[in-house]
């Protein structure tokens, strides 16, 4: 169900001019570039939402007392618009997307937001910056949809007025270097979530609470940062916005369980099924750092990657610590990595069948 219609459109009296928009989809970075329209609604205590319109890009006005700004009442989502070689547009489960976002609200005492709604935003804005979808290789529209707390008051309760925003970045790859193994930092006394926190949120918060870890990754010569548990600090959770998978020399393919701390990747789902039903095992469970580096020292782990939204699936070449710094599979993406990455941007691109019914 999509509620696009009910969407009312501004158009942007002087949009980006044709010749500077293709130079933008020339030269993909990821999120620098916005579209030159953005949808919102709003939603106020006791009337629901609505005032849903599609209007330029532009800045907000906003209140300095927004609670949004002193309290991080907020949640987002992301997800991608993909151009297929037929000129189509297509989008990637966005009825997954709108489920997340809505457990997520429950989390932060945000107000739900319906599904066709949800989804309704998303059709009217790419319908009407449709051009800004990029068509070459390994790009899309990165879509954000995200709902925060406008009301002004500063007492600490769920605010009564909310704003829902979705903005649109035509991307290339997340990682610089494009799809080159990634290396990555063990968290040094920082962990990302606790039992019971808000670690399967999908809220900024969480990403606000990666940067130092991410900062002292980077200092260390890696490019992403590793998450292990609060509770034990021994098990693998997640990097500072992606999921992480390990490749057993015998083909099992095994991921951290969803624990409440880790954040249920719609990519991580769809590689999972995608795997299964290839006939490979799947394992969802507890994994210690330790087994991961002396799997990996011995050679029983194959490869290991990270997937998400915005990083697709990415390998990863090297993992370190203050205690040690391994090299995985010599550095190189494994085949097995790349088989997976093929294998479900086949089905985003339109170049293989959609047999699971994921594209919209
Ligand atoms: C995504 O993969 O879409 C995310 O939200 C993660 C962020 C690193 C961009």
């Amino acid at each position: 169900a999509s509620n696009a219609a009910a969407f009312e459109v501004r158009r942007h009296e002087a949009p980006l001019p044709v010749a500077e928009r293709n130079a933008a989809l020339a030269d993909l970075r990821f999120g620098t570039q916005f579209t030159d329209h953005m949808a919102r609604m709003q939603w106020v205590n006791g009337e629901g939402w609505g005032d849903r319109r599609v209007v330029p890009y532009g800045p907000l006005q906003l209140d300095p007392a927004a609670a949004v700004l002193h309290y991080a009442q907020e949640i987002f989502e992301g997800l991608k618009a993909y151009r297929w070689a037929d000129g189509s547009v297509h989008l990637f489960r966005p009825e997954a997307n709108a489920q997340r976002f809505n457990k997520s609200a429950h989390r932060l005492a945000l107000p739900q937001l319906p599904v066709e709604d949800f989804i309704g935003s998303i059709e009217a804005l790419v319908a009407v910056d449709e051009p800004w979808v990029p068509g070459t290789e390994e790009s899309s529209l990165y879509l954000r949809p995200y709902m925060f707390a406008s009301e002004a008051f500063l007492g600490v309760r769920p605010a009564h007025v909310i704003d829902y925003l979705l903005i649109a970045s035509p991307v290339g790859p997340y990682f610089p270097g494009g799809i080159k193994p990634v290396s990555i930092w063990v968290a040094q006394g920082f962990h990302r979530a606790g039992p019971g926190g808000t670690g399967d949120a999908k809220c900024g918060g969480n990403y606000a609470a990666s940067l130092l870890p991410q900062q002292q990754a980077i200092e260390a010569g890696c490019q992403q940062v590793l998450f292990l548990d609060a509770k034990e600090g021994r098990f693998l959770e997640e990097l500072g916005g992606m999921n992480v998978f390990v490749v057993r020399r015998d083909g099992t393919i095994e991921t951290p369980r969803l624990t409440g701390t880790i954040l249920e990747g719609i990519t991580r789902s769809s590689v999972i099924q995608q795997l299964e039903d290839d006939g490979r095992k799947v394992i969802e469970k507890d994994i210690t750092l330790d087994e991961v580096r002396t799997g990996v020292e011995s050679g029983d782990i194959a490869e290991v990657f990270a997937c998400g939204t915005a990083a697709v699936v990415t390998p990863v070449g090297r993992l370190a610590s203050p205690d040690f710094d391994v090299t995985i599979n010599d550095g190189v993406a494994g085949t097995v990595t790349m088989g997976i990455r093929q294998r479900l941007t086949d089905i985003q691109y339109g170049r293989d069948e959609d047999t699971y019914g994921w594209m919209r």
